[in-house]
């Protein structure tokens, strides 16, 4: 069977009341249109067309993937003019066609309808769900024979009607290429001025061809025209998410607090704490712990790494079982050995920092390379761009930077070298050395009560 695809996504989404496309608007972190793209790659579709229109470059530009095609609607004039628009692009054989502001829908869904509508040999199937408490929905039509004979839109229904026909469209439809000559037919609707895609329904059911409509669970088809239907959906998605975690072996502490992105990826016996957000890329491995407040995004964790409360991770490494923050910021190109500490209020940018490391307080470290075992100490920084360009620090293994030191780049620290507390290093430490950079320490005597007399005297003055 020669599958192809066309996802609706030219809509205004004048319910959104945004400048932004509607299907671009995010879910969990992915533009809504995103996810419907990828419910249907895994189905391997021969084409997958996008129908645009509102945004049409934005989207283009945002949605950039392989074997999709972009047809333009120049005029937006309604869901049955936009798969009209894709008709002539169209190959004989089955289409499926889905409105982009579906995001919630599953290929295991999808795989079942076209296996229905293969069984029934239909013309044309399409999903359905019953729900009392929605509006806003097209709703199925049924004769007293229960066969399916149109969908009318939710506005343009009596009360008797919506008392009588519970049944609503989700909007996913699978039709056979023949049925696309029949678009033509299709009427401007006179109040909304737009061309229906759901009156093919009736159009077909008078036609004598088969027809039928399939039963899909609510959560799966679910359209977003608003945003509080945006945050509806994407609280079911988080959900969704979190328990497929959990069903693989990671317990989460406040589930209903925590956001995983669905290209996350997470290690058994790990355990994630409240308000967490773990995003994009990143890979949590096995045994880790997340803390509260943290967020992780496009990232590796190796495995048993503990992130305390409250730090942000972006674009960086950390192997086996380093500790991270409370309070810490790993900023794009951090690379952390095993068992490294990088503590409280620190933050590091592209630079790699050896295994067992520590640099547990206060510490700014930017493009350095820093070897093994070494321990910063509170208020380093090294001292990476002179106004105009960066440079790097390279400090070797087992050295000693005493706290509240500056290194000024570019420079380089030999290992087990020694920097005394409270130094400005300009100049390359070799090996092994002790530096101390700082000025002599002199105590003046009896200071305390000769500043007093001083004082006294000052006053005195003032009064005569
Ligand atoms: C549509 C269905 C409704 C169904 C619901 C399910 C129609 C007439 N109604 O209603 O029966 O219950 O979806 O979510 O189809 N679009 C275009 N070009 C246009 C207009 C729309 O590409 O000219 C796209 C939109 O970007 C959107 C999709 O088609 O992704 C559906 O349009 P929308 O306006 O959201 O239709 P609904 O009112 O939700
Ligand atoms: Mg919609």
């Amino acid at each position: 069977m020669k599958l192809s695809v066309v996802i609706l996504a030219a809509g205004l989404g004048k319910r959104m009341k945004s400048s932004v496309p509607k299907v671009l608007h995010e879910a969990l972190g992915m533009p809504m249109l995103q996810h419907t793209i990828d419910a249907v790659k895994k189905l391997n579709p021969s084409k997958t067309f996008v129908v645009i229109g509102n945004g049409a470059q934005a989207v283009k530009d945002r949605v950039k993937e392989d074997g999709l095609t972009f047809v333009l609607q120049k005029n937006l004039l309604g869901t049955g003019d936009a798969l009209l628009t894709a008709k002539k692009e169209l190959k004989k054989g089955t289409v499926l066609v889905l409105n982009g502001d579906c995001p919630l829908i599953t290929t295991r869904t999808l795989k079942k309808l076209l296996a229905a509508h293969k069984r029934g040999r239909n013309a044309l199937s399409f999903l359905s769900f019953i729900d009392d408490s929605l509006s806003g929905y097209g709703r199925v039509f049924r004769d007293e024979k229960g066969r399916v004979i149109g969908i009318v839109e939710d506005k343009h229904t009596t009360a008797e009607e919506k008392r009588r026909f519970t049944e609503l469209n989700g909007g996913v439809y699978v039709m056979e290429t023949e049925i696309l000559n029949h678009l033509g037919k299709i009427k401007k609707n006179s109040s909304s001025g737009e061309y229906y895609l759901t009156d093919i329904i009736d159009i077909i059911a008078k036609s004598g061809k088969n027809l039928n409509a399939y039963d899909c669970p609510q959560e799966e088809i679910r359209g977003v025209n608003s945003r509080k239907e945006l945050y509806e959906i994407t609280e079911i998605l988080k959900r969704r998410v979190v328990l497929q975690w959990m069903e693989k072996g990671v317990t989460f502490v406040d589930p209903a607090t925590s956001s995983v992105h669905v290209s996350v990826s997470i290690g058994r016996d790990t355990v994630i704490y409240p308000n967490t957000y773990l995003e994009g890329k990143t890979r949590i491995g096995r045994g880790c712990t997340i803390y509260p407040g943290s967020r992780i995004c496009d990232s590796v964790l190796g495995e048993g790494v503990t992130i305390k409360d409250n730090t942000l991770i972006e674009e960086s490494r950390i192997s086996k079982g380093a500790v991270i923050g409370p309070f810490a910021h790993l900023r794009p190109g951090s690379d952390i050995g095993s068992n490294a500490k990088i503590g409280n209020f620190v933050e590091v940018k592209k630079s790699n920092i050896g295994d067992g490391t520590k640099v547990s307080h206060l510490s700014y470290i930017g493009d350095a390379d820093v070897g093994r075992n070494v321990n910063i100490g509170a208020g380093t920084i090294t001292c990476n761009y002179d106004g105009k360009k960066k440079s790097r620090t390279k400090i070797g293994s087992g050295v000693f930077i005493g706290s509240d030191s500056q290194l000024i780049a570019p420079i380089t620290i030999g290992k087990n070298a020694y920097i005394a507390a409270g130094a400005t290093i300009t100049r390359n430490v070799p090996s092994g050395v002790l530096a101390i950079s700082r000025a002599k320490q002199k105590n003046l005597d009896n200071w305390g009560a000769r500043k007093t007399t001083a004082q006294k005297a000052k006053v005195k003055k003032k009064i005569k």
